[in-house]
């Protein structure tokens, strides 16, 4: 597949990027910079009528629930570091990277190395019948990178909305109270203790209430909405005052950056505020950092934007660099509060997933990707915002995040600045033929977010922005030559 055109008009017919299969082999097409020497990508390109695009797709179809929608409609082939293929052969630049898992790229070779490894060993015993030390060496490593000074503790499970249930149930064991304070457009699983949580009803609570009780939502601080600091902080009080009586919660909770919500951070001067009433109610502070966390923002943790040193922090994702684990930081007299067999779960903290996190922990530390998912995050604002006010004058209306975790949010125009969801579809749309892999965020679905792995090379950035630019440029297009009609 070439690569795009440098530049594209709004003007410029859109392009469709063919999808019949190509003789593309794929170690023909490598990033021209690696982090280190990346394993060669094994897998061959087998086309039979069984094994394209259409033909899983109806199989798919026919074989798993709606319910679980796929962004893309092709089948992925193999990957490696920010490049995937598909099925029959094409090409994609991945700015997705499986929501936010792979900030050290597909099949990391520290990674995938130490996986191996460890498969070679045993690959599952249940950490609460037979122990092992990778599962130790894991908790170690993460107590030592989370903020504070306190000492910590960290109880490891398999998915996200796993370890948001499990922060909870640590948070009222502690506390011996039942409330929980989380945020507007918050997104912390699907799971019914934490839909209850989350804080958007489509599609992820519609129809499967009633949602447990004692969860409380208050307005997250959004500039964008007309909510500043001081409203959501007398929304809080306000909440205190008719619905959550402060000594009956347990834990505030807040994603440092809204992920789904639309890559909204939390202001330092609201972190710092939550801080305070916390510590005057004796309520506990939970930092969800499970798409924020691992170099993301250029730290560890997004909460260190802040100073705020959080009691408990939920994390997973990119934290093994592919592979399913989550976990629970927090301070260690807070974690301690379950009894013996409370806390765990058959799979919680897998073997293999434990090596994959320490290597993926490693290759982050050794590359520098803090430093470079901030060098990523300010040369990306500084593209978006040159793209948008030549290719899509008045409809880039905001480029915002922190660090590599950056979204860019699109409007009909600037003065009623109305979400606009359709342009953003389209953008997807057209970026996907060209092959750049996106994914749209936020409460009207009018946002791109970018998750490129912080591994990606000058050159794979480079060419997934062209593809960006030319997709606006499609999608604007397309857009007029609608209105024409
Ligand atoms: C902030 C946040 N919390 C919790 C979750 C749930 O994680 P999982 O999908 O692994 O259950 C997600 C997933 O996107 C998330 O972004």
């Amino acid at each position: 597949m070439s690569a795009p055109k440098k530049t594209a008009r709004a003007t410029a017919r859109p392009k469709t990027r063919s999808t019949k299969a190509k003789a593309v082999k794929p170690s023909a097409a490598k990033t021209d910079t690696k982090p280190e020497a990346v394993t060669e990508v094994a897998a061959p390109v087998t086309l039979d009528a069984t094994s394209t695009n259409a033909a899983l797709l109806a199989r798919r179809e026919a074989a798993v629930p709606r319910g679980v929608a796929s962004a893309a409609p092709v089948f992925a082939s193999h990957a490696e570091n920010a490049e995937l293929w598909d099925v029959e052969g094409n090409r994609y630049i991945d700015f997705a990277g499986g929501i936010a898992v792979l900030n050290t790229g597909h099949r990391h070779p520290r990674v995938i190395a130490a996986a191996k490894a460890q498969e070679d060993r045993y690959t599952h015993t249940s950490f609460q019948v037979v122990p092992y030390e990778p599962y130790v060496a894991l908790a170690e490593k993460l107590n030592a990178l989370a903020p504070g000074d306190a000492p910590k503790k960290t109880l490891l499970v398999t998915t996200g909305a796993e370890a948001v249930e499990n922060a909870v149930k640590i948070a009222r064991a502690h506390t011996g109270r039942p409330g929980v304070i989380a945020f507007n457009a918050g997104y912390h699983g699907r799971t019914l203790l934490t839909l209850g949580m989350t804080g958007k009803v489509n599609p992820y609570k519609k129809d499967v209430g009633p949602f447990p009780s004692d969860i409380f939502r208050a307005p997250f601080p959004d500039a964008r909405a007309g909510i500043t600091v001081a409203d959501a902080l007398q929304a809080l009080e306000t909440l205190f005052l008719t619905d959550a009586q402060p000594e009956r919660v347990a834990a505030i909770i807040i994603e440092p950056v809204l992920g789904e919500g639309g890559y909204h951070p939390v202001p330092t001067e609201m972190f710092q505020a939550l801080r305070a009433i916390c510590d005057k109610h004796g309520i506990l502070l939970i930092s969800d950092e499970i798409q924020a966390g691992f170099a993301r923002t250029g730290t560890w943790f997004a909460v260190e934007h802040s100073g705020v040193v959080p009691d408990l922090i939920t994390c997973a994702k990119s934290m093994a660099g592919g592979y399913p684990i989550a976990g629970v930081i927090g301070r260690a007299d807070v974690m301690d509060a379950m009894d013996p067999g409370g806390l765990g779960g058959t799979y919680g903290g897998n073997p293999v997933a434990c090596a994959a996190a320490l290597a993926a922990i490693e290759a982050i530390e050794s590359e520098g990707l803090l430093a470079r998912s901030s060098a990523i995050g300010e040369s990306l604002r500084t593209r978006f915002a040159d793209m948008g006010a030549r290719v899509a004058p008045f409809r880039m209306w905001d480029i915002r995040g922190l660090g590599a975790m950056l979204a860019v949010e699109f409007v009909t125009d600037f003065d009623s600045a109305t979400p606009d969801a359709g342009l953003t579809k389209r953008v997807i749309a057209h970026a996907l033929k060209r092959g750049l892999i996106l994914l749209a965020c936020g409460m009207h679905g009018n946002a791109v977010r970018i998750m490129v792995p912080i591994t990606a090379s000058d050159a794979i950035l480079d060419e997934g922005m062209a593809i960006f630019e030319a997709a606006l440029a499609d999608a604007m297009a397309e857009e007029m030559s609608l209105a024409a009609e």
